[in-house]
Parts: C-alpha cells; sequence; structure tokens
C-alpha cells in the first residue's frame, strides 16, 4: 500500500485509450520524430561542444558524444518499449507507477520537473543572450540590464546580487562558457578587473518574452504548436547540415592530431577519463528526446509512432553530433573552442566559411527555442497525468473545452519558467537538469527489467532487444554519468528530493486516487 502501490497495465492502458475527457490525437510518426529533434538540438551542440572539447576531450569530444549517444540509446531503446505498452503522457513518472510503486513515481516525476521545467528556463537565458546578439548584430541594442537577472551564482556556488558583466566592445553580457548563462561576479572589481563593464541585473526580459510567446502558442494547440516546432527544426538542422557540409572542406587534420590529447595528471582532464567527463558535459544535448512520450495521448497511433518518434530523432541528432564535433575541432585548434559561440568560432578558422556565421547565429535562435517548446509542452502534461492520478491538485488536469490541450497545467508551467528565468540564477541548473534526468532514465531501464519479469505475457508492440544487455548497459552508463556530476550536483538534488518528499507526504499520499481506492477495498474487505 503507498509508497510501493502499482498502477495496473490494464488500468492504465484503458485511461489511454480514454478518448472522451481527453487531448486531441493529431500528432503522426513525422511530427513526433520532428519534436524529439526540436527537443534535442539546442544550447547542448550550439554552446557546450566547445567548451567539453577545450577543457575535457580534445578532439575526442567526439568519442564522448558517441559514448553519450550510446548512453541515451540504450535507454531510448527503454523508454520506446514502455511507450507503446503504456501510451500515457506521464513518461517516466508512469513507467515507474506501473512497475516501481507511487513512491518511485513521485520521485521520478519530482526529478522530471529538473528535465523539463529548469531545463526550458535554462534554455530560454541562453536563447536571450543569442538574440540579444543577433539583435547587436543588425543595429538594435537591448539595454544589458534588461537582458540580465538581479542575482546570479558566483564561483560555481554562490547565490549573489549579480554583477553582470558587459563587453564595452560589442554591449553585450559577457557569458559564461560553463554555465551558459551570463556570467556573474561576487564583486565589481572581479568584474572591472577582467576588462568588463558592470551592470545591474533587473530582469531577462528577452527569455520572458519568448515563455510568454511559447506558453500562449502551446495553449493554443498542439498541432499549431507542432507545425512552429517543425519549422524551427527545419531551419536549424539545414544550418547544422551547412556547416557540416561546407566546413569538412577546411578541415585541417592536424587539428586533430593527437585526437586523445594526454591527460594533465588529474582525472578528467583529457586522456580517456577526459572522454568520459566529457560524455557528462555532452549528456546535455541529448535531453529532451523522451519528451516525445509525453506527447503519448496526443499521437495518433501512439504504440506505432512513440518508438519511430523517439529512436529516429536520437539516431538522427547522434549523427549531426558526432559529425559536427569532429568538424569543429578539425577547423580550428580545440582550445580555442571554449567560447558561448564555439560554432561561430570554428567557422571563421576558415575565412571562406565567414557567410555562415550569420546563419549560425539563426540557427542557435531557431534550435533553442524549438527546446523551450518542446520542454514547456512536456511539462505540463506530466503534471496532467499527476494530477488526474490525484498526486497533484485537479486544476493540474483540466483540459481546454475548446483546444484540447492542458491549458491550465501550461500556463501555471510557463509562469514559473518565467519568473525563474526573468530573475533567478540558473547557472546552477544545468547539471541539475542532467542529475534529474539521468535519475530518470536509470529508472526507466530498471523498469523494463522488472516488468519483463513480473509480466511477460503483456503483449509488448515494441520490445527492447537483447533484454537483459540493453537495459543493463542503458542503467550502468546513466548512472556511471550520474557518478562524474559534482559535489554540488548531488547536495542540491538531496535538498529538491526533500521537497518531493514533503509536498508528497503533505498532499500527494492523501489524495492518491489509487491509495484511495486501496484504502476503500481494504475498509470493504474488512466489513
Ligand atoms: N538537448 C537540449 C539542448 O541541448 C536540452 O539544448
Amino acid at each position: 500500500m503507498g509508497l510501493w502501490s502499482r498502477k495496473s497495465i490494464t488500468a492504465l492502458q484503458a485511461e489511454a485509450g480514454n478518448e472522451s475527457d481527453g487531448l486531441k490525437r493529431t500528432l503522426g510518426a513525422m511530427n513526433l520524430t520532428l519534436l524529439g529533434i526540436g527537443a534535442i538540438i539546442g544550447a547542448g551542440i550550439f554552446v557546450l561542444t566547445g567548451n567539453a572539447a577545450a577543457n575535457y576531450a580534445g578532439p575526442a569530444v567526439t568519442i564522448s558524444f558517441v559514448l553519450a549517444g550510446l548512453g541515451c540509446l540504450f535507454a531510448g531503446l527503454c523508454y520506446a518499449e514502455f511507450a507503446s505498452m503504456i501510451p500515457i503522457a506521464g513518461s517516466a513518472y508512469t513507467y515507474s507507477y506501473a512497475t516501481m510503486g507511487e513512491g518511485v513515481a513521485w520521485f521520478i516525476g519530482w526529478n522530471l520537473i529538473l528535465e523539463y521545467l529548469f531545463a526550458a528556463s535554462t534554455v530560454a537565458v541562453g536563447w536571450s543572450g543569442y538574440f540579444s546578439a543577433f539583435l547587436a548584430e543588425v543595429g538594435l541594442h537591448i539595454p544589458a540590464s534588461l537582458a540580465s537577472a538581479p542575482l546570479g551564482v558566483a564561483d560555481g556556488h554562490q547565490i549573489v546580487r549579480a554583477f553582470t558583466c558587459v563587453d564595452p566592445g560589442t554591449g553585450l553580457t559577457v557569458i559564461d562558457p560553463a554555465t551558459r548563462v551570463a556570467q556573474v561576479f561576487a564583486d565589481r572589481v572581479a568584474c572591472t578587473g577582467a576588462g568588463h563593464e558592470v551592470i545591474n541585473g533587473l530582469i531577462n526580459l528577452p527569455a520572458v518574452l519568448l515563455i510568454i510567446a511559447i506558453t500562449a502558442l502551446l495553449v493554443r494547440g498542439v498541432q499549431e504548436s507542432a507545425s512552429f516546432n517543425n519549422a524551427m527544426v527545419i531551419i536549424k538542422t539545414s544550418i547544422v547540415l551547412l556547416v557540416i557540409g561546407f566546413g569538412f572542406f577546411y578541415v585541417n587534420r592536424a587539428n586533430w592530431e593527437p585526437f586523445i590529447p594526454t591527460n594533465t595528471g588529474e582525472w578528467g582532464k583529457f586522456g580517456w577519463s577526459g572522454v568520459l567527463r566529457g560524455a557528462s558535459a555532452v549528456f546535455f544535448a541529448y535531453i529532451g528526446f523522451d519528451a516525445v512520450s509525453t506527447a503519448a495521448q496526443e499521437a495518433k497511433n501512439p504504440q506505432r509512432d512513440l518508438p519511430i518518434g523517439m529512436i529516429a530523432s536520437l539516431l538522427i541528432c547522434t549523427v549531426l553530433y558526432i559529425l559536427m564535433a569532429l568538424v569543429m575541432t578539425g577547423l580550428t585548434p580545440y582550445t580555442a573552442l571554449s567560447v558561448p559561440h564555439p560554432v561561430s568560432v570554428a567557422i571563421s578558422a576558415a575565412p571562406s566559411l565567414r557567410w555562415l556565421e550569420y546563419l549560425v547565429n539563426i540557427g542557435a535562435i531557431a534550435g533553442l527555442s524549438s527546446v523551450v517548446l518542446v520542454m514547456l509542452m512536456g511539462q505540463p502534461r506530466i503534471f496532467f497525468t499527476m494530477s488526474r492520478d490525484g498526486l497533484l491538485p485537479p486544476l493540474f488536469g483540466r483540459v481546454h473545452p475548446k483546444y484540447r490541450t492542458p491549458a491550465t497545467s501550461t500556463v501555471i508551467c510557463g509562469v514559473i519558467a518565467m519568473l525563474i528565468a526573468a530573475f533567478f540564477p540558473v547557472g546552477l541548473l544545468g547539471d541539475l537538469v542532467s542529475g534529474g534526468t539521468l535519475a530518470a532514465f536509470a529508472t526507466v531501464c530498471i523498469g523494463v527489467l522488472v516488468l519483463r519479469k513480473r509480466s511477460p505475457e503483456l503483449p509488448r508492440p515494441f520490445r527492447t532487444p537483447l533484454v537483459p544487455l540493453v537495459p543493463l548497459l542503458g542503467a550502468g552508463s546513466t548512472l556511471g554519468m550520474m557518478a562524474t556530476l559534482p559535489g554540488l550536483t548531488w547536495g542540491l538534488l538531496a535538498v529538491w528530493t526533500t521537497i518531493g518528499s514533503t509536498v508528497y507526504v503533505l498532499y500527494g499520499r492523501r489524495n492518491s486516487t489509487l491509495g484511495k481506492a486501496e484504502a476503500r477495498s481494504a475498509g470493504t474487505a474488512g466489513d
């Protein structure tokens, strides 16, 4: 009972088939694959690759991408089995509810907030940086105080009143390549000492406006949102393909020598340990393919199309990432890539590719906006399912009478994401987002093993191949990547879990639909 209560698969399948008060089924395999790509290609490739190459792996960041991609592929194959069996919008939360009980499900649902809601805010802030830079190029300057949050994180762990630094040459906020957001210093002197000007951030307005626009679109309809996403995906993948296609002609092979730079003597600083550290750093770039499974109740043929959407988007992005990493480290020495805009830096090494720089900015703007869209689409759908299970208040489960979207939940998520992006220090969130996601991935992999053992007879429209090898490799690689996360991230994950457990004890446990049903049947049995 309680923590260990499991939802029956039959009940879940009945819920998935219940159309009367449900969401609108409009998405096919193509739209789902594009949603996956929409969520995947973003800050990871446009910002993080350079940092991982320059600080951890050198040109072998390509191998880091292969390793992280394999880990995600194993997890993706496990997700696909569940998604085809239980096509419910709750994704990993629902799968855990069916296999490991309400307590684990709540823990995963709570962690998915890190993956979706916090990722949306983090990427919106990254988008704001690119967008402001783009406007500056065409002569429109947003005052830096209106494009940065008043609070920031200094030295990786201190929350401070932000002294946001502005490059006096460009008038733009200085971005920290490690955290992908405005670089913040604990005092003015540190900022001016680095040759920058200091401004007092008030609000990150571009990020707020982006989130408002996307929230409105998501309320309006899933088909409308998917169409916008499709357009963004076409723009960003075309630009990535242009960089790869033209970039390969200008690669200087000398930049790939040595492909795995010698370790400096410190774990994670080049050599094979650097390749592994690089894999967990670039893992962020793969986050999002699982968001496809949150659209389960809006898919026309979920059993067939969800596995296609997840696996196809993951494979396409893995190939693009590997090629992109090869081109970037081939165009310029990897040591030059520790900048907020590594793709631009790489192509500027070949004078004949300068024309691409402008397009790369557009690619990043399109790429990051579709990531925010799909993340903000996933979160309300998970809340929707949790609310229908009684673990969250009923208003999260409301469906808009006309648009048939989880409108109330979408607006609540939009407002929270907006507040975080506008005012709070999101510098710490990158690793937290990865931590929450990795925990969910590992649980899904273990869940496949549990359910195969417990209910081998259930029909599985898609079967994870090579069980138990693939789930074991998936769980092992995701837990391995988790192990390399910094101690501070673990501390914050513990705080986050404590808050979640309190909410569960105070609300979820008392209101759980399953818990109430079990209590009723226990009462009847006792009569
Ligand atoms: N994978 C997404 C990105 O790289 C979260 O922005």
